[in-house]
């Protein structure tokens, strides 16, 4: 496979650190490796007493969520505060607001406060990029998901959790099953499972679910689960997003759950040792079958636990990017030789 091409250099400093995380798309290996060996270690702080590092001691961190949440705003939060910063949670509702001008005064007030990370989730595509654009160099901004396009964090909460049941990439088979057309996770998934080395990544999905060019991403597509799940070593599901449906793409809940929901009986098609994930928030009985979502192969709840790890370790490596971008700019004068 050829070497994935970086369409978003502004989340890398010059010397190829993280600056911002924006998406997964294109981004060296190494990288994304040095993410998961991070997040490692903070998930081995985290069964400690003493669960604090004091790695983002004395800064800022405004959570601004223009789109509900439970589990990612609640990591990031813990996240944060296991890293010593002090931190802001802002739900704002975008409902009466006009796009753009909400988002550029909003940040022009929080700059006003001096805070030094955003944690972005929005509806629309692209805001998190946006806003990477418009703050201050001294502002690191991490994408908590926007719209259909990306959510870089979940993507690699689900790789830590990945590698940490399966050891590594190579030889791997993953499926990811549902509603592929607006999921941010997907998109993030693919691209990290094939900068990661997987052998081979399918999604699964009724073709009113498919969005076109799937393949190009470097994804198998099949129509029917049996199929589709055949010797996989992971099974990805995802949630039928209805808030992101504008026309009926299903006959009915229930016949998506006959073909597409995760049954014991699917799961059989899958290999024995097979493990099963959900980004949530889970639908029982419309994505998935409550004894698979409750059952030994099932590793969501570490997926919940590997979301501290992980959102720990982007924003640290993320304000560490900043901080040495910001020296390289105006050196301190104590470290120069004069
Ligand atoms: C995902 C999201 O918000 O995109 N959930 C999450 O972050 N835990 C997936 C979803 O909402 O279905």
């Amino acid at each position: 496979m050829s070497e994935p091409i970086n369409r978003c250099p502004i989340q890398l400093t010059e010397n190829g650190q993280l600056r911002h995380f924006l998406t997964t798309e294109g981004l060296p290996k190494e990288l994304l490796t040095e993410i998961l060996d991070t997040a490692d270690s903070f998930v081995d702080m985290s069964a400690q007493q003493v669960k604090k590092v004091p790695l983002l001691r004395g800064k800022t961190v405004v959570n601004l969520f223009f789109e509900a949440s439970t589990r990612t705003l609640s990591t990031f939060e813990l996240a944060a505060k296991r890293l010593s910063a002090d931190v802001l949670n802002l739900n704002i509702s975008t409902s009466s607001t006009k796009k753009g001008e909400t988002l550029k005064d909003t940040l022009m007030t929080m700059r006003a406060m001096h805070s030094d990370m955003f944690v972005v989730r929005h509806s629309d595509s692209g805001a998190a990029h946006f806003i990477a654009e418009q703050v201050t160099p001294d502002v690191a901004v991490i994408n908590a998901g926007d719209g259909r396009h990306a959510h870089p964090t979940q993507a690699m909460l689900d790789m830590l959790t990945i590698r940490r049941h399966k050891g590594q990439f190579e030889g791997l088979k993953v499926a990811i099953v549902g509603d592929i057309l607006h999921s941010r996770v997907a998109r993030s998934q693919i691209h990290a499972l094939r900068i990661l080395g997987a052998e081979e990544i399918r999604v699964i999905a009724p073709q009113t679910l498919l969005p076109r060019h799937i393949e190009s991403l470097g994804a198998r597509v099949y129509t029917d689960m049996n199929s589709g799940l055949r010797d996989v070593d992971v099974v990805m599901m995802l949630r039928l997003q209805k808030e992101r449906m504008d026309s009926a793409l299903l006959p009915s809940e229930s016949e998506f759950y006959k073909l597409y929901g995760l049954t014991r009986d699917k799961l059989a098609f899958a290999k024995p040792d097979a493990i099963v994930m959900h980004p949530g928030p889970i639908n029982r009985g419309v994505e998935i079958e409550s004894a698979v979502a409750d059952g030994e192969r099932s590793v969501i709840l570490d997926q919940v636990t590997n979301g501290i790890a992980v959102r720990m370790a982007v924003m640290s490596m993320a304000m560490s990017g900043q901080l040495a971008e910001k020296n390289r700019a105006q050196p301190d004068i104590d470290n120069l030789n004069l």
